[in-house]
């Protein structure tokens, strides 16, 4: 299955037609300037990551328009990253102090190899790049962000630094896909500006054009982040093509450090709108006639579930528990640190929600996880999609490496698309993970043996040990044991695991019953176990030196394979 969004945005492999060097003028041992020649429609920016940021002051008309912070290279290139070239621009280069700059920074080796070119062409080259999960075309990602779903298309925005594969610069790229595999690159949504960079948020489509934005607007609500964090606003016109932002910026403000991550829904119930943001390690919740003006309605969290780190990127909404008519209400909450296996990690609250206060069912003490994986974090769902779905996507990434892994030119996967549910066990109400129903569409034939990117169906009949191996003797080793009721991914040898000390390890989950069916998908570098009935799901980078191409199984499973178109 191709990922279009390769295709559509342009490679690595640039036509570097004519050849033009840069010629900076040298202001100070640490400073520079470069003046913008129109000599073609990007300047390729040479990084080198291993080094500190060079703080780039963009400057025109002699007023500051933009400001990036890039590890321009000192000694080698790891990749380039393009700028899009402004007549008449200036870049201001100050390079951080650092003892090793003896010389002159006109040595530098960005100098020799900054380079116009009109076309910047992204190529997939990088073993490590998924084939069916949605990517960056370059740079680094972190959470899925403003995600809706109009005429027929689903709109999926993201933490994005165009400016290198780690975490800076923050603005909202965007990406579009009509069956939730194949994504499509769309213009930038938001770059940082006055009030900081752009964090995480949501997207809601107006209907009703309650913030007089126009009928069916899109609207963006997103976390300003500069020493302190506010809440802004923007909106969409023409169906998700551009936004603009919102003259009356910030529209909520707060006392508290941490203080982000806006989720809006309409209420139905109340016909109003709902917004819940985190703060600290609370969940607050607001209502809105407008989208604009919000007021404060209570605070979920104290004492209730896991507190082993900051609360970030919640969201809620109501469904039905499956087999029966009851609706209750699930409140997603993201917590760095404090997930079952270190780092990050999705944890929820079922409960009741009138609108203005969200009251957890379970014990205080009760914790629930939505994935017992390690790479599985800033779960959020979609605004308006279709025939009532609860459609998640997280961050394919623990905050414990993400800097790390082993790839350049683009750095973090999203998750595939998953439907969420309600189901009752033992008692308590838990939240089901399925696989999107458009997974289905993608299975094509059985094949022999695993391969880089496939689906393995497991039937289990009870205990089973299910090994994914290659010739180099890298492995994943699953194992179901029935009467413990779990389901562990060992990926200690998996292939490249050094790259971080919290890399190698083990996860269980709990399965909350039998497990008689398990979809794994595999793509290149990460593994997620489904059980097909949503009780469990299990999500895990691996970084093998070649794909798995073996199954190996002990006890009483039997696995089929299938290629994904
Ligand atoms: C979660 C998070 C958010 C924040 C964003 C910044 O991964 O820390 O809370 O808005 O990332 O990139």
């Amino acid at each position: 299955m191709k990922n279009t969004l390769f295709t559509l945005v342009p490679a690595f492999a640039f036509a570097m037609g004519a050849w033009a060097q840069v010629s900076p003028e040298i202001l100070s041992e640490r400073h520079a300037m470069l003046r913008l020649e129109h000599n073609g429609k990007y300047l390729l920016l040479p990084v080198e990551e291993k080094q500190e940021n060079a703080h780039i002051r963009v400057v025109k008309d002699n007023q500051l328009v933009n400001t990036i912070n890039c590890r321009l290279a000192v000694d080698k290139v790891d990749y380039y990253v393009p700028y899009e070239v402004h007549e008449g621009e200036i870049l201001d280069i100050a390079f951080a102090a650092n003892s090793r700059y003896t010389g002159s920074i006109k040595g530098f080796t960005c100098w020799n190899k900054m380079q116009y070119t009109d076309e910047f062409t992204e190529k997939t080259t990088e073993k490590y790049r998924p084939d069916y999960h949605h990517t960056p075309g370059y740079g680094w990602m972190n959470d899925p962000n403003g995600m809706f779903y109009k005429d027929g298309k689903w709109h999926l925005c993201y933490q994005w630094n165009p400016y290198a594969s780690y975490w800076e610069n923050l603005s909202w790229g965007h990406s579009s896909s009509t069956d939730l595999l194949h994504w499509t690159a769309e213009p930038t949504a938001l770059v940082p500006d006055a009030l900081g960079m752009i964090f995480s948020g949501s997207a809601v489509v107006d209907k009703e054009n309650t913030a007089g934005f126009g009928k069916d607007a899109i609207v963006l609500l997103y976390t300003s982040a500069r020493e302190r964090q506010t809440q802004s606003m923007a909106y969409s016109t023409d169906g998700g093509k551009t936004f603009t932002k919102y003259s009356g910026n910030p529209i909520l403000t707060a006392d508290i450090p941490d203080f982000r991550d806006p989720k809006v829904f309409w209420n139905e119930d109340i016909k109003c709108w709902n917004l819940i943001l985190a703060s600290g390690q609370e969940m607050w919740i607001y209502t809105s006639s407008n989208l604009r003006d919000w007021k404060f309605e209570s605070a979920f969290g104290r004492n209730y579930g896991n507190h082993g780190g900051v609360w970030e990127c919640p969201d809620l909404m109501k469904m039905k528990v499956a087999g029966s008519e009851e609706e209750k209400w699930l409140l997603i909450c993201n917590i760095n640190p404090g997930g079952p296996f270190g780092g990050s990690a999705t944890q929820y609250f079922v409960g009741s929600f009138d609108g203005h206060e969200f009251k957890c069912e379970s014990a205080p003490e009760v914790t629930k996880w939505m994935d017992y994986g390690k790479d599985h974090y800033a779960t959020v769902t979609f605004d308006n999609a279709p025939d009532g779905r609860c459609v998640a996507i997280a961050w394919m990434s623990n905050w414990q490496y993400a800097n790390q892994v082993p790839t350049l030119q683009f750095r973090s996967a999203n998750t595939i698309a998953r439907d969420l549910g309600l189901y009752s066990y033992n008692g308590e109400t838990y939240c089901s993970v399925k696989p999107a129903v458009e997974m289905d569409a993608a299975r094509g034939k059985q094949i022999a043996a695993p391969a880089a990117r496939c689906e393995i169906v497991l039937t289990l009949k009870g205990d089973a040990q299910i090994t994914l191996k290659n010739k180099h003797g890298e492995r994943v080793t699953m194992v179901y044991d029935e009467e413990e009721g779990t389901f562990d991914m060992d990926r200690r040898r998996s292939g490249n695991v050094s790259f971080s000390d919290a890399f190698p390890c083990v996860t269980s989950a709990p399965t909350n019953g039998k497990l008689r069916q398990v979809r794994l998908f595999v793509d290149r570098c990460s593994i997620e176990a489904f059980d097909a009935d949503g009780k469990m799901a299990m999500t895990n980078l691996v970084f093998p030196t070649e794909p798995y191409n073996r199954i190996e199984i002990k006890g009483k499973a039997k696995a089929k394979v299938y290629a994904l178109q």
